[in-house]
């Protein structure tokens, strides 16, 4: 029988599931992928839409609520908005969110709030062109934020922007970021930089600590009040300026883990299942798409990925394995 909820050994239900639909991008951030030779899958190794569709109707069935689409960089998936609408009629899910650099955004906003897309959280690390330039290896800061531009007109609400904080490189990004996302009522939230890059150079030296973000923002704003959490999944610990509009999120995978409230699956783009960024096994979804095995069977496997999940593992457990597989091939 095909039922939920997906309860794993550590009592936490899994109600979340994040769906890399490429590992492809149109930019080359140096915290998530390789500088030389990347080596993408081969077109028949990706899911179809209706591969997706099909396990994420299944996965609902179990209890899986809320989506977010990621990549790679999702919109350079052609025909994107046709699967936002496909997962938009699946019963039981009641969020569809996707996670973008922004670069395609002015050309797929409209059509993506058209086929019932939620909500958006967009990608901006510095304001700076020679910055962006240098850590994404490419000029395309323009595009990224007509792009965010774009998703307001669009009708997006309440959009998210996910700034990445390495050490020695974005100190001087996050007053600047700050300033912007007030300005423009944007919620900012910090990322500290996971062990998760594809040239493997990652130092817990690196990592910017929420700790140290707060402390510079509140030097350049006046103090942060924490905002009490409405859902306890939610990775990010919010804070509004006691001075007025604004809101700053941290998440801080690596300084405060948050495993214990973890309620995250993923997808990946070739179809494997993972219960963790960090988690180094993986069940074999589009096994069972290709050799149409029935639902049931897909339902067990999910199962089975839930049952198999570790209490913690994050950057700092004494569980942490580097995993094979650098940001771009998870989804973030
Ligand atoms: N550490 C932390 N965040 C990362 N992202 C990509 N690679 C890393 C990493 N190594 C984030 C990006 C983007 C999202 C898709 O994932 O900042 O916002
Ligand atoms: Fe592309 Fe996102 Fe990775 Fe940057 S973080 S290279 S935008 S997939």
């Amino acid at each position: 029988m095909i039922q939920g909820p997906l309860v794993d050994a550590f009592g936490r239900v899994h109600t979340n599931l994040r769906l890399s639909v490429t590992d492809r991008c149109n930019i080359r951030c140096f915290y998530c992928m390789p500088t030389e030779q990347v080596q993408f899958r081969p077109r028949h190794e990706i899911l179809s839409f209706e591969e997706i569709t099909r396990f994420v109707r299944v996965a609902a069935r179990l209890g899986i609520r809320k989506i977010r689409i990621t990549g790679g960089e999702p919109l350079v998936r052609s025909q994107l908005p046709a699967l936002v609408r496909l997962l938009r009629q699946i019963p039981g899910i009641d969020e569809l969110a996707l996670t973008t650099n922004g670069v395609l955004l002015a050309e797929q906003a409209a059509a993506l709030r058209q086929a019932g897309l939620d909500r958006l959280n967009i990608s901006l690390d510095t304001l700076d062109p020679e910055k962006f330039q240098r850590l994404t290896r490419r000029d395309l800061l323009d595009r990224v934020l007509k792009g965010i531009f774009a998703a307001r007109t669009a009708g997006f609400q309440a959009i998210k922007l996910n700034a990445i904080a390495v050490r020695n490189m974005t100190e001087d990004e996050i007053v600047p970021l700050a300033r912007f996302a007030r300005q423009h009522d944007l919620e900012l939230r910090f990322i500290e930089y996971m062990p998760l890059d594809g040239d493997r150079t990652w130092h817990s030296d690196q990592v910017l600590q929420g700790a140290e973000i707060l402390r510079r923002l509140e030097q350049a704003f006046g103090p942060l009040e924490p905002i009490e959490r409405t859902d306890a999944s939610q990775p990010a610990t919010d804070y509004r300026f006691a001075s007025g509009q604004g809101r700053i999120g941290l998440i801080t995978p690596v300084s405060q883990p948050f495993c214990e409230q973890c309620n995250r699956l993923r997808l990946t783009a070739e179809g494997q299942i993972r219960n963790c960024l960090f988690s180094t096994d993986e069940w074999d979804a589009r096994a069972l798409l290709r050799a149409n095995a029935p639902d049931e069977d897909l339902a067990r496997l999910i199962r089975a990925c839930v049952a198999g999940k570790h209490a913690a593992r994050g950057g700092d457990s004494s569980e942490f394995v580097r995993p094979d597989r650098a940001m771009f091939q998870i989804g973030g």
